[in-house]
């Protein structure tokens, strides 16, 4: 194997959390704010309380206040938009993130509408959307973001790269394709319907992989030299006894032998969704208070 062609997000990340608690620290000692963000969850989904808590302990290690709810899984949409709109009131919360998936009897969309966009440190509401679809400034979704920063770190420019992203979806998919257009890729935005997805993937310089679907993409389905992004977090079983591990949507070893580069699962994408989330509350307790947003 040749550790260079692993694109090490677990160590990009540490460093990215290294800056968001330097620019926390200068915003406490020259203008006394302290970045607080609001992570709620709805009902006992372990996944989501796996990833709230990680999300709330980091947020407190970058000397943020971590000002979350965890409300039970009966809550109703009513009670939970009247939570939101505390939070929205609440001048010392920077940043409002509610769990998804949220409980069926609970709309996502309601949810996301109420959330004040200037603290969407998700990136999900329209207005964020629509920014970031018309490239102007706001709040972007933190799993594209970070990977945009992997991207960026291992190939600088990305002008004029093939770009193919396998999914769709609203919270990575369709804002990755925002952000390769915005920095000057050609961008084909592939999924489960797509004809010939081996064909579509083969032309990717990047090629980013965020289906859901375990190990999907195989090493023959990668153009040699290719830089090789996996979004995927995928539960399978590791042996008889019934344990399990996490693979991500890319075979990797076969992957491995043709990728230029390629993102491991777990310690490639995962670690910089919340340092991104933390970078996004930093960012908007700056501009809530017209503070000067640091390059971070
Ligand atoms: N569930 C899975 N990914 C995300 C995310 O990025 N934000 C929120 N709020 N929920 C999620």
């Amino acid at each position: 194997m040749e550790p260079e062609k692993i694109i090490d997000g677990k160590a990009l990340a540490a460093a990215l959390r290294v800056r968001v608690a330097a620019a926390t620290a200068r915003l406490r000692d020259e203008h006394a704010v302290i970045p607080g963000l609001a992570a709620v969850l709805v009902g006992d989904d372990p996944a989501s309380q796996v990833y709230v808590r990680n999300k709330n302990r980091q947020t407190v290690e970058a000397g943020m206040n971590s000002l979350g709810r965890a409300l039970p899984a009966e809550t109703s949409e009513q009670a939970l938009l009247e939570v939101v709109e505390e939070l929205n009131a609440d001048p010392s919360v920077h940043g409002i993130l509610v769990q998804l998936p949220l409980p069926a009897h609970i709309g996502a969309s309601a949810v996301i509408d109420c959330i004040d966009p200037e603290k969407d440190v998700d990136g999900f509401h329209l207005r964020n959307v629509g920014r970031l679809a018309t490239g102007r400034e706001g709040l972007v979704p933190c799993t594209p973001l970070g990977c945009m920063m992997l991207l960026e770190d291992r190939l600088g420019d990305l002008t004029g790269r093939e770009a193919v992203i396998v999914g769709r979806s609203n919270i990575v998919g369709k804002p990755m394709a925002q952000l390769l257009l915005g920095a000057n890729c050609t961008v084909t935005v592939a999924h489960s319907r797509t004809r010939d997805l081996p064909s579509v993937c083969r032309r990717a310089d990047i090629l980013v992989a965020a289906v859901g679907r375990a190990r999907m993409i195989g090493g023959d389905w990668i153009k040699p030299g290719a830089t090789v992004i996996d979004v995927g977090i995928n539960r399978v079983a590791a042996d008889e006894a019934g344990k399990t591990r996490l693979v991500g949507d890319v075979d990797f070893g076969p992957a491995m032998e043709v990728a230029g580069a390629i993102t491991p699962v777990p310690g490639g994408v995962g670690p910089m969704t919340i340092a991104c989330l933390l970078r996004n509350t930093v960012v908007a307790a700056c501009r809530q208070n017209g503070i000067q947003v640091p390059d971070i």
